[in-house]
């Protein structure tokens, strides 16, 4: 019988979050703890936490108003709420939720130790929120605990644009970019355990910049390393989309032919009170030069429908970017507004043309994306396979162009690269048979 204690840990969110868990879950190993999927047995609950839209931060009380029901029967459990909602609303998630023992933000999980230690000596009320000057990036140890064929790897954390409508500076602080050296020390330790592609994860990042080496020059630092065959990058703003960058797309065959670049709209107008920093042309122009070194390059984006002011003619202009792109996938949400944001001051859009007109996007952009898909039968792809999927001898992977695929075989084909042969296409994925 193992004497640890047990952690469940749900997270809600961005990759950074589940980065971020996987690193807290290390983190706490080293201090008795092991991860448990069974929330029962759980001598603590982490809930890492989402605040980029009100449903997601709202789906916290609920889930807390559940876990509660486990302490009343287990009063020893330890309750934490840990990410961006523990940033953005603090003291005030005691308020709604008294069960709660602890809040720790984004920039303080090298606190861990310290606060489990402080919650062992039977405090409660433990709170964690500061900004503080030290580079987070120093006092976390490195994901290398985990193996896998596509990992995860953080280079860049926070943000500095401030659109209006979003909470992500305030919860995550401004940007900050880890070492060269420790980015490379992280690939060469995880390619060594069997990891093939590695997807570098920041809020911007591709404002990657630390000591004037750019994302570019990292990609190709990181092309070097022999064991890694694919190298991704989200998420990416269309404002730091240098040339360099924008050429390293035709230059590393390795860098694989996917950018999912977010525009948010297609609207000028909108745009500009949204303080994205671009016009609809330059984004444009952006695609056109990607499409120019990289043949195969395809598209996904995030888009905000129903924005304070947009009217009929912006939404359409929207409609319009996406016909004239056509997304591989893209993402789109209603406007949600966030408290302390400059577009929580404006006059929101009635609900029912905001969702009229999102349905219209989706729409467009399903049918973009089944079109895409249906392009690919009969195609071979190279596709590195991640894991089960979940009927008998089903595994799933990626192809270069981030399609997910399924296949049938009897033999484990987990963390290898195979050459697939498409032939039939489901809502979001494809399916084929291995060469
Ligand atoms: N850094 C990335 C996006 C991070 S947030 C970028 O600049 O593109 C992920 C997505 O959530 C955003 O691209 C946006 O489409 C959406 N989002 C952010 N705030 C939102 C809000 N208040 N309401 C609705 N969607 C929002
Ligand atoms: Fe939010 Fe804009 Fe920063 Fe993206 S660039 S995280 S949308 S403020
Ligand atoms: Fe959500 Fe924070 Fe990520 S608000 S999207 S978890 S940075």
């Amino acid at each position: 019988m193992s004497n640890k204690k047990k952690v469940f840990i749900k997270t809600y969110g961005c990759q950074m979050n589940e980065y971020d868990s996987e690193k807290l879950v290390l983190d706490l190993e080293k201090n008795h703890y092991e991860q448990t999927s069974e929330i029962q047995e759980a001598d603590m609950v982490l809930l890492n936490t989402c605040s980029i839209r009100e449903k997601a931060a709202e789906k916290v009380y609920s889930e807390l108003g559940r876990i509660k029901k486990f302490k009343d029967h287990k009063t020893d459990l330890k309750i934490g709420v840990t990410g961006c909602v523990a940033q953005a609303e603090s003291l005030e998630i005691f308020d709604r939720q008294p069960a709660v023992d602890f809040i720790v933000g984004p920039q303080s999980y090298h606190k861990f130790p310290d606060i489990i230690s402080k919650l062992e000596n039977g405090e409660r009320s433990i709170i964690e929120t500061s900004f503080e000057a030290s580079d987070k990036f120093d006092n976390i140890a490195s994901l290398t605990g985990v193996t896998k064929p596509s990992a995860f790897v953080t280079i860049q954390e926070g943000c500095d644009k401030f659109c209006t409508f979003c909470v992500v500076p305030y919860t995550r602080g401004k940007e900050v970019s880890r070492s060269q050296n420790d980015i490379l020390k992280e690939i060469r330790d995880i390619a060594a355990k069997g990891t093939k592609e590695v997807i570098l994860l920041g809020q911007n990042v591709n404002a990657y910049n630390f000591e004037g080496k750019s994302l570019s020059s990292l990609i190709y630092s990181i092309s070097q390393i022999v064991e890694i065959e694919r190298i991704r990058f989200m998420t990416s703003h269309p404002k730091d989309m240098t040339d360099e960058l924008i050429n390293a797309f035709g230059e590393v065959p390795k860098l694989m032919p996917f950018l999912h670049l977010p525009v948010q709209s297609g609207s000028n107008k909108i745009l500009k009170y949204m303080n994205r920093g671009h016009v609809v042309e330059e984004y444009l122009e952006i695609i056109y030069r990607l499409r120019l070194v990289r043949k195969d390059i395809c598209f996904s984006s995030d888009f905000i429908v129903g924005y304070p002011g947009e009217t009929d003619e912006d939404f359409r202009e929207t409609m319009n970017l996406c016909e004239r792109v056509k997304f591989s996938q893209a993402y789109s949400f209603n406007y949600s507004s966030r408290p302390g944001t400059p577009a929580a001051r404006k006059q929101e859009l009635d609900e029912k043309l905001k969702k009229k007109r999102l349905h219209s996007l989706q729409e467009l952009l399903n049918g973009q994306q089944t079109d895409f898909l249906e392009n690919q039968k009969d195609r071979q792809h190279k596709v590195l396979f991640e894991k089960k999927g979940r009927g008998i001898n089903e595994y799933v992977g990626r192809t270069e162009q981030f399609s997910p695929v399924t296949v049938v075989s009897k033999e484990n084909i987990i963390g290898q690269i195979r050459t697939v042969k498409i032939n039939s296409v489901m809502s979001h994925s494809l399916k084929g048979i291995l060469k």
